[in-house]
């Protein structure tokens, strides 16, 4: 048994969680996430002011995490923090005073990657979602359908091109006049609006052969197509209601063009993953990042799931986002595994999975 305190601060959440266990059999003793609302008036993540709200919330949200798991320092084995990807700045705040903290108790600290963070959300949550699966990670910065062999070991089976699907919620949702997040906006919205009103374009890769799956090739995503669709859409709109370039549009048609995106990009996504899925032979399939709150997602992937007869994991809303309990759970596997990070451990704003 070994008690893990989990530190991330990679974008505009600060996030710290206390987790107990073994790394298969793992308890939740805590969770604070901080998000930062001072972002949404500029909207989107301003770098510069990310960093400085993490410097004075850092503190106060890990002695939060330590008092709501009943524990204090002492009572903590080792520290996880999330060193890459991000926003270099944010992630140097966590990753110095995770180093700061470990070195003065003498305790190791184990750098973790955001992205197998995700990965790891569901495993907090369902015991049966272990390797080997299918895992598709949708965030505001990546799109990575990945072939989870065991943990550590990840094969990439398809990537986005261009947009990730959560910045293209964020941009259609900002052209909207939705505000950021966009993500969320864009899933209230489409909840009153016809999913087939507009008939936006699907983008088709040539390269992943859809009729020959069992043939080995990559099956990736294009997200700023449809981006660009949705512009052009919009702005014929205002155009022919005579409407100033930055007006909103009437609701009950950003409701339609909500749905019909959202439909676009789930569909997109689910088809990708299951077919990923099935050339794999996978068994399960998982879903995280902050984007897998979607409810469309969910309902869909869910309802594939049952047709094909594959379980399909999705963690709860709370660790959907990002948070601090699925980079503990990563550093506790990583910490079973025997894996340590030297002092010397920095963060890296771009460093691949
Ligand atoms: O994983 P995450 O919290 O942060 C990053 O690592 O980027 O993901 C944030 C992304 C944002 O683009 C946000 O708009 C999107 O997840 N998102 C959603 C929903 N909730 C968050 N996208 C679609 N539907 C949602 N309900
Ligand atoms: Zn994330």
């Amino acid at each position: 048994m070994a008690r893990i305190l989990g530190i991330e601060t990679s974008c505009d959440e600060t996030s710290a969680s206390v987790l107990n266990g073994t790394g298969d059999d793992v308890t939740l003793e805590s969770l604070v996430i901080l998000s930062q609302d001072v972002h949404k008036v500029f909207g989107g993540v301003v770098p510069e002011i990310a960093s400085r709200a993490h410097l004075t919330s850092i503190v106060p949200v890990v002695k939060k995490a330590l008092s709501d798991a009943g524990a204090d320092l002492d009572d903590v084995d080792a520290i996880a923090v999330t060193a890459a990807p991000g926003l270099i700045g944010a992630l140097l705040v966590g990753v110095c005073y995770a180093k700061s903290l470990a070195f003065t108790r003498g305790i190791p600290v184990i750098g973790v990657h955001h992205m197998e963070g995700h990965l790891f959300a569901t495993a907090l949550e369902h015991p049966d979602a272990a390797p080997p699966f299918t895992g598709l990670l949708v965030s505001g910065g990546h799109t990575l359908l990945l072939d989870v062999e065991e943990w550590g070991r990840y094969r990439l089976l398809g990537a986005t091109r261009d947009d990730a699907a959560g910045e293209a919620f964020d941009k259609v949702a900002k052209l909207l006049g939705l505000g950021y997040p966009g993500g969320p906006a864009i899933d209230r919205m489409a909840a009153a609006g016809n999913d087939r009103a507009i008939l936006f374009p699907k983008t088709r890769l040539t390269h992943a052969d859809r009729n020959q799956p069992h043939l080995p090739g990559r099956r990736d995503f294009s997200f700023s197509g449809l981006k660009t669709s949705v512009l052009r859409y919009v702005t014929t709109r205002r155009e022919s209601l005579g409407l100033a370039a930055e007006a909103p549009l009437p609701t009950a048609e950003i409701s339609d063009i909500c749905a019909s995106f959202q439909r676009v990009v789930v569909e997109t996504l689910v088809e990708r993953l299951f077919d990923a899925a099935r050339y794999a032979g996978a068994q399960s399939v998982g879903i995280a990042g902050g984007v897998s709150a979607n409810s469309r997602l969910r309902a869909d992937a869910r309802s594939r799931g049952e047709s094909r007869e594959i379980p399909v994991f999705v963690p709860s809303l709370a660790l959907s986002t990002d948070n601090a309990a699925m980079i503990a759970a990563a550093g506790l596997r990583g910490l079973r595994a025997g894996q340590r990070s030297d002092w010397a451990l920095s963060a890296d704003a771009s460093l691949k999975l």
